[in-house]
């Protein structure tokens, strides 16, 4: 029996509570998210060419128009016109498109020898097509002006293809420069030109995060620190972000992807956008001076605190470049770019899983000049434990003494660990900072990949997460995304091919909770004995919440036992006029423990939603085995 109190109200959830972390693995932002379709768009992968196959006359130049982008293609006559000369772009595992939709094709371009114009060919092309066409899809682009401009035209595929390649080539018998190649989905999320994919950004918004981290994950702190994620470069016009390699060319999984680096088209303007269209606070992480944990034994992984000036400079300008004035130098670049309004930044968070105590060290400083400049501004800190367990019992302490105001914590731990954490959060110190459970997932002993059982028992720990709602503020699931042919990691909450995506059952749990928080916690009693979630009582995890707005009974719970289970929901201390609406149960459940959504079935297991009654205001069922379910009961 759960015995839910009801007189009084517990600690207040915060709208933060569950969230989004988004990184750049996995292919999620170029290749993923970010919806442009041509991979080295502005030549400066370090093999220039990369992605491209050329053919006739090509030659790269490196003089453009764009002063961090210079390199560009020149196009000439090849001499004989059954001869070609242009570029093929193999786009991210090819490049998808879908019949009927339309795709704005653009780039810079300019006739070097003057000229009254000079024509180019675009088209999507099926190189493996047995037909009499390879290209579905073409137009023409006149260039006509000795100066750079931007060109653009819309292609209209009449077939579907995900493994479509895009054709630039020559179709008369001048010479022509070309930078910037872009191909892009017209129809993006919320029409934004320079925007992001459409199913994978409304998977994101489904969930309704309260906050959304960005950018990472390692790749805040990058492979050396100049590689690591510099928010400047990634904000201002498109063409003139500078590239990065991606930390995640390599990985622990021995998958390496030589042609993984980030165009910054997704950047921090984009980010802040995602985050205030999805209703989501934003949460950025900075570099604090240290390249990532697992390469800091190598030349350029550390600054010395004594030169920290210009990152936490960078701290402070981006606090500037979220909420300022349009009359401050970061502010004006907001507004330029389309956002005179402040972003309402209200948290940062400075180094990511920095264990060494060489990070307090470096924190310290940030803290206090952010603290002097913007007092408004909660910082987060980070903390263990790390992917084999290990706590780092001495940066607690040190968040505490720094006052930073969250501390960040990962989990990346198999079946046991969740098993074992549901009391977690328990005894944590009420007077130190709050928790940000910053990345978790479930990664089953033996079976890295997702699956039903992983999700259910993330579900149970979160039951842990919300009934200590006074400390824990916020909760992410990570990774968040990943390219079925491009992956360094799982499992991961959506999977996507070119064309298509799937929500795992972790991502539904994540739903459920985010759906279902409530606004308080309520305490809560099994057979009599406070919940407390170590080992959970009999293989059950619970929680209960209020949502004032709704006027809601909530109360989660997870079965993660082998056997059926009988419960009672017993609703104490109700008002006599409070009497219970009979209400509505949502579940996901699965027999099959290694099972999970795919692209092929991506609704294997999703919430299955029914209608259940009250009796007075106790609710009598049986909890099928491996179950996770979610009671709602309104006031009638
Ligand atoms: O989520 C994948 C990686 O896990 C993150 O980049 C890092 O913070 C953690 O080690």
């Amino acid at each position: 029996e759960l015995v839910v109190q009801t007189k009084k109200l517990g600690a207040e959830i915060q709208p933060t509570m569950y969230g989004l972390f988004f990184e750049d693995i996995n292919y999620a932002a170029d290749g993923g998210l970010y919806a442009e379709l041509v991979k080295n768009r502005s030549f400066e992968f370090p093999q220039h060419l990369m992605g491209w196959n050329t053919y006739g006359k090509v030659e790269l130049m490196n003089d453009g128009p764009f002063e961090r982008n210079p390199h560009y293609v020149r196009l000439a006559y090849p001499g004989h016109d059954h001869k070609h000369t242009g570029l093929d772009n193999e786009g991210f595992f090819g490049i998808g498109v879908k019949k009927g939709e339309e795709y704005r094709f653009s780039v810079w371009a300019r006739l070097p020898q003057g000229g009254a114009g000079e024509k180019i060919r675009i088209e999507l092309v099926d190189t493996k097509s047995m037909g009499e066409r390879q290209a579905f899809s073409a137009e023409t682009l006149t260039i006509d002006s000795k100066e750079w401009k931007k060109y653009q035209v819309t292609l209209k595929p009449g077939e579907t293809n995900p493994k479509a390649t895009l054709r630039i080539f020559l179709a008369s018998k001048g010479t022509v420069d070309l930078e910037h190649v872009s191909l892009f989905p017209v129809d993006t999320w919320n029409g934004h030109e320079n925007g992001m994919r459409k199913d994978l950004a409304q998977a994101l918004a489904d969930i309704h995060p309260g906050v959304f981290r960005f950018p990472g994950g390692c790749i805040v702190e990058g492979t050396d620190l100049d590689t690591r994620y510099d928010w400047k470069k990634s904000v201002g016009p498109v063409e003139n972000r500078p590239l990065n390699e991606n930390r995640w060319q390599y990985t622990f999984a021995h998958r390496f992807f030589p042609d993984y680096y980030q165009s910054y088209g997704l950047g921090f303007y984009e980010y802040f956008l995602l985050s205030e269209e999805m209703g989501a606070a934003p949460l950025p992480i900075v570099n604090c001076g240290l390249a990532c944990q697992y390469q800091n034994n190598e030349a350029k992984a550390h600054v010395d605190v004594c030169n920290l000036d210009s990152y936490i400079q960078d701290a402070l300008d981006l606090i500037e470049f979220a909420n300022g004035d349009v009359n401050t130098t970061w502010g004006k670049v907001r507004a330029d770019m389309g956002h005179p309004a402040s972003f309402n930044l209200k948290f940062i968070g400075v180094g990511n899983e920095q264990w060494g105590k060489e990070y307090p060290e470096r924190l310290e400083p940030f803290i206090k000049a952010i603290r002097k400049a913007h007092p408004e501004i909660q910082i987060i800190g980070s903390s263990g434990p790390n992917s084999e367990g290990k706590e780092f019992d001495y940066l607690w302490p040190e968040m505490k003494r720094l006052k930073a105001d969250l501390v960040d914590e990962h989990f990346y731990r198999p079946e046991s660990w969740f098993l074992s954490q549901g009391a977690r959060y328990d005894n944590y110190d009420r007077k130190g900072p709050k928790v940000f459970a910053g990345e978790y997932a479930c990664h089953g002993q033996g079976k890295k990949w997702n699956h039903f059982h992983a999700a259910l028992l993330e579900a149970a720990f979160m039951t842990g997460l919300e009934r200590n709602a006074d400390i824990v503020h916020m909760a992410t699931y990570a990774p968040l995304f990943a390219h079925v042919e491009g992956w360094q990691w799982r499992p991961d909450m959506i999977w996507f091919d070119n064309l298509n995506s799937v929500r795992t059952v972790s991502y539904y749990v994540q739903q459920l909770f985010a759906h279902n928080m409530g606004t308080n916690v309520l305490p809560l009693t099994m057979d009599k004995k406070a919940v407390t979630g170590a080992e959970g009582q009999n293989g059950l995890f619970a929680s209960a919440v209020f949502d004032k707005n709704k006027n809601e009974y909530i109360v989660k719970v997870a079965n993660t036992s082998d056997k059926a289970q009988s419960l009672t929901l017993n609703f104490q201390g109700l008002k006599k006029q409070d009497v219970l609406a009979d209400g509505k149960c949502i579940k996901l459940s699965s027999l099959d423990l290694d099972k999970d959504n795919t692209i092929e079935q991506p609704s294997a297991i999703t919430p299955q939603e029914s209608s259940v009654s009250m009796e007075g205001n106790t609710f009598s069922t049986e909890l099928e085995a491996k179950t996770f379910a979610v009671y709602k009961f309104a006031k009638k």
